[in-house]
């Protein structure tokens, strides 16, 4: 990343290693030098999602994740929004006197003002409904009363803040078999959808078996992936190649 233009990616899309929970072949993973690059390399109004969780050690959290986002917002971050990404179907756990961890974080940070968001929209449960006579308190601006709403419920809404994924078992996340930790491609799409544009430029500088750069270029943008293991590297260029070969093979048929 050092030989990076500055301000030259609107979208930087990475997981770290999780407080070496998994050995990546005994690399080391300097935090805070990564994290300063990405704010140095990201554009004005670019985005970081970084995708986390922390081991339990001797019956605690490690607290890395939190750590690290406001490690994000010393160096100039902007700490945009908190978002988890749940998972459908979490590995089971051997039972600890605590829930079961269903849940990573996603953390969204900006530098600066956001400059592209295109929202995910979902449908609204009680859409077309007129809530006449309903009394509205507005508790943020003390008493206002409202007698009733003016407009029906919306078709469409934006999107809550929690994402839900199944993990693993798509054929789409089969081909980063061989990566101890990819994530889904449909969280990578649904990140690279909200915070790009076209042609815009997305980095994943821990790219492992290359979910981040699949989706980049399935859906049109550019994309850099960096990985400190050249095994990995591999895994993600043959992953992209495969999709590539597919849509071509499809294209003609
Ligand atoms: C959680 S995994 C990323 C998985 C990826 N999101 C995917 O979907 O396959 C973290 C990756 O960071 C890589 N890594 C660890 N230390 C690194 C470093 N110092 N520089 C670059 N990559 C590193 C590991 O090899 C591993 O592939």
């Amino acid at each position: 990343m050092k030989s990076f233009e500055a301000n030259s990616i609107d979208l930087t899309l990475t997981s770290p290693p999780y407080d070496n929970l998994r050995t990546y072949k005994g690399y080391t993973f300097p935090f805070e030098e990564i994290a300063k690059q990405i704010y140095r390399v990201t554009k004005e109004g670019g985005v970081l999602v970084w995708v986390v969780g922390d081991a339990t050690i001797k019956g605690s959290e490690t607290g890395s994740s939190f750590r690290q986002a406001l490690y994000f917002k010393e160096i100039g971050f902007n700490l945009h929004d908190t978002m988890i990404f749940q998972k459908t179907n979490p590995i089971p756990q051997i039972y600890r006197k605590r829930y079961s961890n269903i849940f990573e974080y996603m953390f969204v940070l900006s530098k600066g003002a956001v400059k592209t968001h295109n929202p995910i929209m979902i449908d609204c449960l009680h859409a077309g409904l007129k809530l006449n006579g309903t009394t509205y308190k507005n508790f943020s601006k003390g008493e206002q009363k409202r007698a009733k709403l003016a407009k029906p419920v919306k078709k469409q809404k934006i999107k809550g803040n929690i994402w839900e994924y199944v993990v693993g078992k798509k054929a789409e996340d089969q081909e980063a078999k061989g990566h101890p930790a990819p994530f889904p491609l449909a969280l990578a799409k649904d990140h690279v959808n909200s915070w790009t544009k076209a042609g815009d430029l997305v980095l994943d500088p821990m790219c492992g078996s290359g979910t981040s750069c699949r989706a980049a270029h399935e859906l049109g943008r550019n994309y850099i992936g960096i990985d400190i293991s050249s095994d990995y590297c591999e895994l993600a260029r043959k992953r992209i190649q495969k999709f590539q070969s597919e849509s071509e093979q499809n294209a003609t048929n």
